[in-house]
This record gives C-alpha cells, structure tokens and sequence, in this order.
C-alpha cells in the first residue's frame, strides 16, 4: 500500500494482506558481550519512545556471553526487536554499517546497547531529522547541558579531549563531539556514504563525515554520558591505532587501502626488530649468519603477530588456525625475501644504485607478502 510511513503501530493490529511495515526509523544497536544490557536497553526504548513508531536492530559479533540469544528471546515476543548475527568477524563499525544497510526506515538512529547513551535524547534526534530537516542528529558530550561523566578515567577523558581537537582540524562541518557514537541519520544518506567509509574501529560517526559526499545538515543535542552499569569497555589501544590508521587512510583519500599501510608499517617495525635482534646476537658473540637468521625469524613471527591482532584485527585468527597461519606466513614472506634479494641483485648489477635497488626490493617484498597473505591467511 502507499500509505505514508508511520501511520500503523508495527504489529499492532495492522491488516493480514498488508504484513507488517516497515517502522518508521530503526534503532542500530551494536554489540559484543552485551547479555546482561539487552533487556534493559528495550524497556528503556519501549518507555522513551512511547508512541512512535520504531524498531531496534541489534548486531551480535557471536559474543561468547551468548547476546544474540537474549536478543531472539525478546524478539519472540516483540516485533520491534530484530537480531544480526555475525560469525567470525569483529568491529563496532562495521557492524553498525551491516545493521543500517538492513534498514528500510527512513531514519537510522545508532546507539550504543551499553545504557551509557542516554534514551532520553533519542526522540529529539529522531524528530532533527525525520521532521525537522536535519542530515544528521549528534548527541553530543561537549555542548551546553551535555556531559562526559560516564568516560572510565582521567586517561580516557584526556585522550577524548586531544583525539578531538585532532579531528576537528579535518572536519568539513564545526562539531562539538565528532567522535560521539550516538546519533541519528538519514538512511538514503548513510547509504551512499558506505560506500567511502573506512568502517574500521570505533568512530562510524566521524567516518560518516569524512566520507559525505556534501556538507551535511547538522544538529547538534546535548546528552550526558551514563557510566557503564554492567559488562566493561571494548575500547582499547589497538582500536586507537585503528583510530589513526582510519584518519591517516582518509588522508590519503582511500589511494592506498587501509590494511596495506598497516600492513607496510608493521613491516617496518619488524625491520627494527631484526636489527635489534642482529646486534644483540653481534653483543653475544654469535656469528652473522646465525644472527641473521635468527633476527629475520623472531622479526618475522612479531610482524605475524602484529599483523593478526591489528592489521587483521576483524578476522584475527585463534587457536589452531593462528598457528596454520603462522605457518603460512613464514613460508609467504621467506619466498618475499627471495623475492627482495633477487629483484635487487638485478637491478644493482644494472645500474649499481645501493638504495634504488634495496627500496625496489622491497618494494616487491611488501606487496607480494600483502597480496598473498590477505588472500591465503586473512580472509577478510
Ligand atoms: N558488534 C560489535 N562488535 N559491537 C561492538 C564491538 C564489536 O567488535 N566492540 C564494541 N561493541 C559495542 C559494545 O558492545 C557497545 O554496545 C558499543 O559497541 C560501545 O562499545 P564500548 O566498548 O562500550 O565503548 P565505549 O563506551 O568505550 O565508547 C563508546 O562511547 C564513546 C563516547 O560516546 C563508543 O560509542 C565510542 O564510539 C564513543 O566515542
Ligand atoms: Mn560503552
């Protein structure tokens, strides 16, 4: 039917022929280990969103605490509350991108299901957008009436604090709270970003902005951030890298993915490695060629290591599929290293320049090791 959105309660009542339709904006809850906060985070939305028409799409990353299972559990019982599962991967927004792409509402709202955000707000930024014209809804920590409270520690709050002044110098739009996760959107403008975002890490939001294809409508609202009540924080040093490989991949206008410049990176620290490694085996008394070897291994199972809980943090290998990883990836960069050596000791017998050659070789080394480790190891 025509019908405009918004004139049937979903579920209530509505005709056989028509079936349910589609709520007039849907609520993208990602989470990991959240059991416990479901429940709550529904009766929380059923009170401050009494009388409007909404549905919640919590997106499960196959938390060990069994969350999608509190999710099915409601969702019997009430038509607003759907469940995404996803298997063998992690990312808060990625799956916030999965859950908006599976919206038909017009309005997405995104939320954290920690009960750190607070619900209170959500009807304003909801009205911002679906009736009042706004792009996008920010529920903001840093405007008058907002407040950060709920940030663990003094650490985290002066961590906040510098990653946003950072942020703000690449922003198109002046904003209070770039790095908030609570807000509202519109879905058909959220859709034709996914296409540019990084989708890495924490800041979908920010992501969104860095990534608009015009100057977004902004409305900013104050909330105050709850401390968390029950589970703990998923934020922690490796999702700042993530942070900054995320700003420095927008820097270079997506020319380079992502993973290959952390990819380059941990490449370089394992050159470090090896060094270091070189010269203590030299300090011992150990003869070059052991000491090489030796270096170029311990080197090469850190840049393993790195590579898996960074790099590929999203599909990062446990158990006995690391170590078949691990396997694989020695053998990967060892036919690298021939590789290396070969391409250089070609091009210096043709033009003898020290550093042309040692760079083209590895050159060829890194973008071999790349390509073929995130097709056999990291299938991401
Ligand atoms: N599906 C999925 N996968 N969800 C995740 C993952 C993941 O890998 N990691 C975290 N989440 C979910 C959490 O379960 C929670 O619902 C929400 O994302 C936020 O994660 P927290 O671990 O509670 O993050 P925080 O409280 O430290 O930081 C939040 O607040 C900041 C301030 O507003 C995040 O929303 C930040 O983006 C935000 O800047
Ligand atoms: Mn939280």
């Amino acid at each position: 039917s025509g019908a405009r959105p918004g004139t049937v309660t979903a579920g209530a009542g509505a005709p056989e022929a028509a079936g349910r339709r589609v709520a007039a904006v849907s609520i993208i809850v990602p989470c990991y280990n959240e059991r416990v906060n479901v429940r709550p985070l529904v009766a929380a939305l059923s009170a401050a969103l009494a009388g409007r028409d909404w549905e919640v799409i919590f997106v499960d990353d196959n938390s060990p605490d069994g969350t999608i299972d509190a999710v099915r559990e409601l969702a019997e019982q009430d038509g607003r509350v759907r469940g995404i599962l996803r298997v063998g991967r992690r990312g808060l927004s990625s799956a916030v991108i999965e859950g908006a792409l599976s919206s038909s509402a017009r309005v997405i709202a995104v939320m954290d299901g920690d009960m750190q955000h607070d619900e209170s707000c959500l009807g304003r930024l909801i009205d911002a957008v679906a009736r009042d014209g706004y792009d996008i809804a920010v529920g903001s920590r840093h405007v008058a009436g907002g407040d950060n409270a709920g940030l663990a520690n003094r650490w985290r709050t002066v961590l906040s604090d510098s990653g946003i002044r950072l942020v703000r110098m690449m922003l198109p739009v002046r904003l209070s709270d770039p790095m908030s996760g609570f807000f509202a959107m519109r879905r058909d403008l959220f859709a034709q970003a996914v296409p540019h975002l990084s989708g890495t890490g924490f800041k979908i939001l920010l992501d969104v902005f860095l990534s608009a294809p015009r100057r977004p409508r902004v409305l900013e609202v104050p909330f105050v951030f709850r401390p968390r009540a029950a589970g703990e924080s998923k934020l922690d040093v490796l999702v700042l890298l993530q942070f900054l490989a995320m700003m420095l991949d927008k820097l270079c206008r997506g020319f380079l993915p992502v993973r290959f410049v952390g990819f380059a990176l941990v490449g370089l620290v394992g050159i470090l490695v090896n060094l270091a490694v070189l010269s203590a085996a030299r300090g011992l008394g150990v003869d070059f060629a052991t000491g090489q070897g030796a270096g170029t291994l311990v080197a090469m199972v850190t840049n393993f290591w790195m590579n898996n809980s960074l790099t590929y943090r999203d599909c990062r290998l446990r158990g006995g599929r690391m170590w078949l990883g691990l396997g694989l990836f020695l053998a990967i960069c060892s036919v690298g290293a021939v590789a290396d050596i070969g391409i250089a000791r070609a091009i210096f017998r043709s033009d003898g320049g020290w550093g042309q050659a040692g760079a083209a070789g590895a050159a060829i080394a890194v973008v071999w090791n790349y390509a073929v480790s995130s097709t056999l190891i990291w299938r991401a």
